[in-house]
């Protein structure tokens, strides 16, 4: 862990995490930062490269589905390129390990269920040519995808959903993926702006009334209702950890924020 990290923050944030009976974790872009994906509001975040207008909405769809197509296509492949961290792994550790933890992201690149996954393959011990499927509760301990999934994607006629993780060809709308039930043109299963968020955000804001505590890790927390759900957890009685190299609005809530790094805080407050 880097030396700036406050010592005695991490004492008392490991503290109120081991009291804690429900804890949901809330993460966001700063999380897949440590694994080398740009956020969205940083110095070369997404929204300062590209208009989000342009490419995020119902309504850029329907005027140029290649143009966001490709847009997408490039996430993809910047996400598959990348690893789960540090900090994912801990959580997904900390989610199979122990009772009543949530894991809620603003994510769309799917390194915590990838997290998960390898978490769930148990290794063979050495010589053992075999790979063995851990016990099905662990796989089931997926996050909450609040915003969607870049790996999955819904018809725009029949509301098929399914995963998909194969290369998009955007060189011209006819070479665009369609949907396997009816042919119809398929888009990303991401929630753009302007759109309702789905069943997560309500299981979200259920546990959120639950937890004892919410460790917020990686979100300028500017979003929408995602950054209420901090709030929620506060206003019935929980507590919040952050941590963020940078303060947020959910700062002055907290009872510790740590400035730092998700892949060097997280694993000593969850490990
Ligand atoms: P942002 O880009 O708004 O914020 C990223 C946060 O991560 C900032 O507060 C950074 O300080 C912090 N950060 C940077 N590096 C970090 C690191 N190594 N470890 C921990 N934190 C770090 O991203 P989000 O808050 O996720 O929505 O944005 C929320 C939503 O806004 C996204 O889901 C997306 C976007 O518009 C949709 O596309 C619907």
């Amino acid at each position: 862990m880097s030396d700036e990290i406050d010592p005695q923050g991490v004492e008392h944030a490991r503290e109120l995490l081991s009291e804690a009976g429900t804890v949901l974790v809330l993460t966001g872009a700063g999380i897949s930062a440590d694994s080398g994906l740009a956020t969205f509001r940083g110095a070369d975040g997404l929204w300062r490269n590209y208009r989000a207008q342009e490419l995020a909405t119902p309504e850029a769809f329907a005027r140029d589905p290649r143009l966001v197509w490709e847009w997408y296509g490039m996430r993809r492949e910047a996400a598959a390129s990348c690893e789960p961290n540090a900090a994912h792994l801990a959580l997904a550790r900390f989610a199979i390990e122990r009772d009543g933890i949530t894991i809620v992201t603003q994510n769309v690149d799917g390194l915590h269920t990838r997290a998960a996954e390898m978490l769930a393959v148990e290794q063979p011990p050495a010589g053992e040519g075999r790979v063995v499927r851990a016990d099905e509760n662990k796989a089931a301990r997926l996050p909450l995808e609040l915003h969607g999934c870049l790996f999955r994607v819904r018809c725009t006629q029949c509301e098929a959903r399914y995963g998909h993780r194969e290369p998009i060809d955007a060189s011209a709308v006819n070479t665009l993926p369609t949907c396997r039930s009816c042919s119809s043109m398929l888009r990303p299963d991401i929630v753009w702006f302007g759109e309702p968020l789905g069943q997560a955000i309500e299981i979200a804001f259920s546990v959120a009334q639950e937890a004892d505590l919410c460790l917020v890790v990686g979100t300028s927390a500017v979003v929408q209702p995602a950054a209420s759900i901090a709030t929620v957890v506060r206003q019935a009685g929980g507590s919040i950890v952050e941590v963020n190299p940078e303060p947020t609005p959910l700062t002055s809530l907290a009872a510790v924020s740590l400035r730092g790094g998700a892949a060097d805080v997280v694993p000593s407050l969850v490990g």
